[in-house]
């Protein structure tokens, strides 16, 4: 259904499209409703009714629509015949879904499990709503602030045959302009075999705003197109040289975004004046001009791309930071709200049991296949926090919120689906009569259950595929306390903190720790199998908290201030929040030693080693920020140590593949440096480390935060930040989130530390990582459970390979499940597990017969053997590039290095 182009002339794609924010300044039901139009004018029902009428009177016009959490409620709102004309648009190709996830994720503070949920949730409405071609080419992600790797290899092993943005770095920008590299291919993997994870990628010449003097929205000032008789006034000649000079592109064929944030509202605008634009500048063709104009969408634009058969350069790093200026960073909102952040994370824990219950406790868990099972609330929240101004932290506050809210709906309707399944017959329950409790507040040593029973019963539900140990610390009243597991068994414990150390195999944690505490400093000192018998490995880890000063916008360089998107200190060096902290040795028992340290008032950390674990934990408490004195402050921790990093360091990609990273240095342009802080920050979503030959000091994170090293040896991390002016970037707010009682927000978190040889510091962190992300839950009956309650309950028959991850375990219809079993390691990160690895369907499940399996794309809206991308030419790569194994039969799934599977399984419940 594309559109006729002309081969001998240049090709302007006009794309009209509406850029919906699902939620930034007011929530996703403003927005979705017009409401609060005070704030921003903004309503996309309105949006939707307006395009689809003016879309049926041309046949030639076309609409791009991006984001499903919008169209998914417009849908249901609208009468059959109105249905029924929309699927006749989209099927004529009129109407096109482009990227069409729940929303467009943000990409620096998201963890893969979450995009992965959320696009196959706006995917899979499309899918069922119009089919095949409802179904999304390209992805589309023009306003996140920065683009991830791990986000291409997701968007390629989806499907998408391209994708396109808009924002990168100003430098890096001016610099493709000149080459004419503006379209690439990203290789987004560095252990898949191409082109598994291969992703033809384009920049968008304008960002996403229409070029200048053409914006016709009802929001817009520019000039309408004044034709007959004053045609003279409006200048096509000019029109069409403006085009022709952005000739900044390979082929003869330009795209151009005719939109903007929520426009089209009144559609009848924009179509009108772009009918005459077409008309007027394609009538000068008769008099020779070589410039020929259409309605197009992106996946018009990238089969023209794909038709000149170029050879492409080749990209294989990523797009962060992203600066668009001098001085204007944007790598604050890889902290900002770190509260939030926190939440989200651990409601994907939430989300994933819940999934998981599901599928264990059968059909009568779930009654519908979309809209209506328990999950779906958490679902749809998840989904919404995704946004690029959701879990970013760069919403207004009200906004954030909201987010909030929908999340702990989405927790409670989980809740209610576990107590179902805990008196289903399917699954093993702990009595049955007692109420379950979900302690929410442990964080904060809060649980009314256990703080006045004499008598209680924990239940852990594991989400991971194989056994962990999980410190358990609960606040209880008595001070006399015996603890037996599911066996009656004894468990090691201690009053004050209980701890109960779940069934455990330390298959990676054989090695003995000890530790010396000191003020300020802690030595590790470990023995590591690869090392000589009693050779002791010994870094020197001095840790302490900084803050920055934030600029207030006085500086004489820039007027740019630090605030939600943007980090800028006013001085390159932290100032040391206390150098003599007050430090109190809390515990030493058999199951932790525990320090307790106060910096100030409102910094403090606690440092944790557990017996039979590697790791060193460190929970800091950072906030109510001061701000009286004037000066907004962002606080970081800054592990010092003696291993030789030099200038690099490591941070890992949505939570998967691992970067290196150098100072003042960018892989594929000549940087010069201007901010030797806030220049040199990046995302991390788990993992941060350093290392040189002996040793690799890895920090695994428990939300997604930014993080740099700038000294040889040093690592830091950014955790709280309290600011007090708008950075000018269109949120129109200070970043100075409130708290419980309005003085500040308190944030709290975790970092652990492992200290490993690099060559096999993988084996540690990455299952730490996994761990970290899906957290057991726990939840609490009074009493004790009767006598022929049965107390321990797998869903797997055996644990999975250390290399497996499940990443998914989905309710889908009433008789199948969508499994993803996914390879953690990458190619060469591992000599155990770097190998590929074979899994059974058949000897999964304890209590599902697996009847078939289909294999699917990863985001399950096609079946693998019907994915047929387009095929890119590039440069020659010198390096070798990765081999893949295959499967020995249909039931044996074979996964490589970092390789997720993605299978729709027919199950029948034991
Ligand atoms: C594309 O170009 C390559 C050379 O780069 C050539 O071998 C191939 O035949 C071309 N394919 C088409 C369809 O023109
Ligand atoms: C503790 O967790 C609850 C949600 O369960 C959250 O609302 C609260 O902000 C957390 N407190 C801290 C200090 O992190
Ligand atoms: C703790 O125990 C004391 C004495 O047994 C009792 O008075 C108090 O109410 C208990 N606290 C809670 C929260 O139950
Ligand atoms: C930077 O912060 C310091 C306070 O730590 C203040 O004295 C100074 O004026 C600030 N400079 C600018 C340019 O804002
Ligand atoms: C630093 O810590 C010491 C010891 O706990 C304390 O007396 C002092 O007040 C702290 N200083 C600041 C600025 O918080
Ligand atoms: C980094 O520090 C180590 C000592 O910890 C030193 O031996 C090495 O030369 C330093 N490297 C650079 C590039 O400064
Ligand atoms: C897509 O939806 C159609 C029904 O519209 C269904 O028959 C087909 O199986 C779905 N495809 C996938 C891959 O789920
Ligand atoms: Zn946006």
């Amino acid at each position: 259904s594309c559109p006729a182009t002309n081969p001998s002339m240049l090709n302007v794609h006009l794309v009209p499209h509406t850029h919906d924010d699902v939620g930034w300044l007011k929530t996703v039901d403003q927005y979705y409703y017009g409401d609060r139009n005070n704030i921003q004018h903004a309503g996309v029902q309105y949006i939707l009714d307006s395009v689809i009428d003016q879309l049926q009177k041309d046949p030639a016009r076309r609409f791009i629509y991006v984001e499903t959490a919008f169209f998914y409620r417009w849908w249901r709102q609208q009468s059959q015949s109105t249905q029924r004309i929309v699927a006749q648009l989209v099927n004529e190709g009129r109407l096109e879904f482009i990227n069409g996830g729940w929303c467009m994720s943000d990409e620096a503070t998201t963890h893969y499990s979450a995009v992965i949920d959320q696009m196959t949730l706006g995917l899979r409405f499309l899918n069922d709503t119009f089919g095949e071609c409802g179904r999304p080419r390209v992805a589309w992600h023009i306003d996140p602030f920065g683009h991830a790797r791990e986000h291409a290899s997701i968007f390629a092993q989806m499907g998408y045959d391209g994708f396109f943005f808009g924002r990168l770095d100003y430098q890096d920008k001016a610099r493709r302009m000149k080459t004419k590299e503006m379209e690439m291919l990203w290789r987004a993997s560095e252990s898949l075999t191409p082109p598994l994870a291969d992703l033809f990628t384009g920049v968008l010449p304008n960002g996403y705003n229409p070029p200048e003097g053409f914006c016709w929205d009802q929001s817009c000032d520019d000039a309408p197109i004044r034709d007959d008789p004053d045609l003279e006034d409006y200048n096509v000649d000019e029109i069409v040289q403006k085009f022709l000079n952005a000739a900044f592109y390979k082929t003869n064929h330009i795209i151009m975004t005719m939109g903007s944030d929520f426009q089209y509202e009144n559609a009848n605008l924009w179509y009108k004046n772009m009918d005459k634009l077409i008309k007027y500048v394609n009538a000068l063709q008769a008099k020779g001009s070589k410039v020929n104009v259409l309605y197009s969408t992106p996946s018009c634009y990238l089969q023209e791309l794909n038709l000149a058969n170029l050879t492409w350069p080749l990209k294989t790093d990523d797009f962060f930071p992203y600066a668009d200026d001098a001085h204007d960073f944007w790598t604050g909102y890889f902290t900002s709200r770190p509260a939030l952040k926190l939440y989200e994370r651990l409601s994907n824990s939430r989300l994933q049991t819940c999934n998981q219950l599901e599928v264990l406790g059968g059909p009568k868990s779930k009654s519908g296949p979309f809209g209506e099972g328990d999950s779906d609330t958490m679902k749809r929240a998840m989904g919404v926090a995704q946004h690029h101004d959701a879990v970013s932290g760069t919403e207004k506050q009200h906004v954030a919120y909201d987010y909030a809210r929908r999340l702990a709906t989405g927790w409670a309707h989980c809740e209610v689906q576990k107590h179902k399944l805990h008196h289903s017959n399917t699954l093993a329950t702990l009595g049955s009569e007692a109420p379950r409790v979900f302690c929410e507040n442990l964080n904060i040593s809060v649980c009314p259950l256990t703080e006045s029973s004499h008598k209680f019963s924990m239940n852990v539900y594991n989400p991971l595929g194989r056994t962990v140990s999980w410190p358990v610390r609960l606040p209880v009243n008595g001070s006399v306390y015996s603890v037996t597991d599911a066996n009656g068994r004894a468990v090691d414990s201690q009053v004050g903190n209980v701890f109960i150390s779940l069934k455990c195999t330390c298959y990676i944690y054989d090695m003995k720790s000890s530790c010396l505490l000191p003020l300020l400093s802690v030595s590790m000192y470990q023995k590591s199998e690869s090392f000589q018998k009693n050779e002791v490995m010994c870094v020197f880890v001095l840790f302490g908290n900084y803050r920055y000063n934030a600029s207030a916008g006085n500086n004489k360089e820039s007027r740019q201030t630090s605030g939600a998107y943007i980090f800028r200190p006013n001085s390159s060096d932290p100032f040391v929040i206390n150098k003599t902290a007050e430090t109190q040795i809390v515990t030493v028992s058999s199951t932790v030693q525990e320090v307790t340290q106060r910096f100030s008032p409102w910094v403090s950390q606690v440092v944790r080693l557990y017996e039979g674990h590697r790791e060193l934990e460190l929970e800091w408490t950072v906030g109510p920020v001061p701000v009286a004195d004037g000066l907004g402050k962002e606080v970081i921790t800054r592990l010092d140590t003696d291993i030789k990093s030099s200038d690099y360091f490591y941070t890992d990609s949505n939570g998967r593949e691992v970067l290196e990273r150098r100072k003042d240095y960018r892989p594929t342009w000549e940087l010069k440096q201007t901010e030797p802080v806030a220049g040199n920050y990046y995302p991390i979503n788990s993992r941060a480390y350093i290392k040189d030959d002996k040793h690799q000091l890895t920090v695994v994170t428990d939300r997604s935060q930014g993080a740099s090293s700038l000294y040889n040896g040093s690592l830091e991390i950014m955790l709280h930040r309290r600011l007090l002016y708008d950075d000018f970037r269109g949120v129109g707010e200070p970043l100075s989130e409130p708290g419980e009682f309005s003085d500040g927000l308190v944030a709290r978190g975790r970092l652990l530390l492992t200290l490993s040889p690099p060559d096999t510091a993988a084996d540690v962190h990455r299952p730490l990582a996994q761990g970290m992300v899906l957290q057991p839950l726990l939840s609490f009956q009074d009493g004790t459970p009767s006598a022929n309650t049965k107390l321990e309950f797998s869903g797997l028959q055996t644990s999975l390979p250390p290399a497996v991850h499940l990443l998914t375990l989905s309710q889908w219809d009433k008789d199948t499940a969508l499994i993803r079993l996914e390879h953690q390691y990458q190619a060469k990160e591992s000599k155990t597990h770097s190998q590929p690895v074979t899994v059974n369907l058949q000897k999964l499940f304890s209590t599902l017969e697996v009847l078939g399996a289909s294999e699917m794309s990863l985001g399950a809206n096609q079946w693998k053997e019907d994915m047929n991308r387009l095929q890119w030419n590039t440069e020659k790569t010198s390096k070798p590039l990765p081999l893949s194994a295959k499967d020995p039969s249909p039931w044996e799934v074979t996964l490589n290095p970092m390789e997720i599977r993605t299978l729709l399984l027919r199950v029948r419940q034991l």
